[in-house]
């Protein structure tokens, strides 16, 4: 049985992990979680904390025995430095102890959920075999959050110590994404208003990456089933999780029609929307690497080919409209 803590109690993501973790039968899943409330629908153990408590996190490893800790929490609100601080002063106590004892054994896990949106907007084919930003490096950073690849590359590198992976994800969709909010909204108060046009924060020629939920948290899980393996053998842990490269106003104006708007979509720019403007950067990624290496086997394969599904859910989820059934369905 491995012991999981994963970090980030109520994304989309981490809510499948949970439950697609103990149904493999051979995993024990913690969360951490902020207050009880949030940890009540998980149906999983959780330690009360806060990322920043690094005294609660140290005792629910040490007190659970926790093998792998997952890190689902976006990079500007996690607290890097002081957290792989901490799980490299316990990886190594508990390398000491074994070693003396004679023994080896598996390193503590740590493994961080990023995004691919590290690179640089472009829709020339990418890879993840290489680090971003280094003076070689294929693939330059994206302007906006120039210092990810440094944050990546810290958990890299704490490798003699620890079992690490950095798994990237793409725009996620699916389920009550809050990502969508931001188009289907308006979209839903223009039908029900009557407008005859509706705008909406977006590059008309953008192309992101996209990922379902679902997939995210089945490249987590294997990634979490993978991680000594790859550790055991120097792989590069550094994987894309990305299904679909599709275009910003095909996904605007699907949406639209199948929400039951008749009017005209504009896709007026992003603006000062930093989260439109990560969603609206063009990656033309490939996830082989994941496939290969770690077996990942991803079941939704496009946005807009099941938009019916997922814009109607996701208006119903976040009560603009319908029913909990096509919830269920999305
Ligand atoms: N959104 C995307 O399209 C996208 C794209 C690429 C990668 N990712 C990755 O996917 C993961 C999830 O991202 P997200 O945008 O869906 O979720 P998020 O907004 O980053 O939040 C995830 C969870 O983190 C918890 N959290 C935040 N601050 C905390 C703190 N101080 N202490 C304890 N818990 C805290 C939140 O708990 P509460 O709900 O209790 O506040 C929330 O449940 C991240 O690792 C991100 O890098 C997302």
């Amino acid at each position: 049985m491995v012991n999981i803590l994963i970090l980030g109690a109520a994304s989309p993501t981490s809510q499948t992990l949970y439950k697609s973790l103990p149904r493999s039968g051979n995993h024990c899943v913690y969360c951490l979680a902020q207050t009880p409330e949030r940890a009540r629908p998980l149906g999983v153990i959780s330690i009360p904390g806060d990322l920043f408590n690094n005294a609660k996190i140290q005792e629910g490893i040490e007190a659970h025995s926790i093998n792998v800790v997952v890190g689902v929490v976006g990079a500007l609100a996690f607290p890097l430095q002081a957290l792989l601080a901490e799980l490299k002063r316990l990886g190594r106590a508990r390398l000491a102890t074994a070693s003396d004892a004679g023994k080896e054994i598996t390193k503590l896990g740590f493994i961080y959920c990023s995004g691919i949106g590290v690179t640089r907007d472009s829709n020339k084919p990418d890879e993840d075999i290489f680090p971003i930003g280094l003076p070689n490096s294929r693939k330059p950073p994206a302007q906006r959050i120039s210092w990810l690849p440094k944050f990546e590359q810290d958990v890299v590198d704490v490798s003699d110590v620890l079992a690490v992976m950095v798994m990237r994800s793409a725009l996620v969709y699916g389920y009550a994404h809050p990502n969508w909010s931001r188009f289907f909204k308006p979209i839903s108060k223009a039908v029900r208003s009557g407008a005859t046009s509706v705008s909406l924060p977006a590059e008309p020629h953008s192309r992101p990456g996209l990922v379902h939920a679902i997939d995210v948290a089945s490249g987590l899980h294997a990634a979490i089933d993978k991680l000594a393996s790859v550790s055991r053998n120097h792989l590069y842990p550094v994987f894309d999780l990305v299904t679909s490269q599709e275009s910003m106003r095909d996904i605007s104006e699907s949406a639209a029609k199948e929400l039951g708007f008749k009017g005209k979509v504009k896709l007026v720019g992003v603006g000062d929307d930093r989260m439109a403007k990560a969603m609206c950067t063009s990656i033309n990624g490939s996830s082989a690497r994941a496939r290969l290496i770690l077996g990942w086997e991803p079941k939704k394969i496009g946005f807009v080919q099941g938009m019916d599904i997922y814009a109607k859910a996701h208006a119903a989820s976040r009560s603009y409209q319908l029913t909990f059934l096509s919830w269920l369905l999305a």
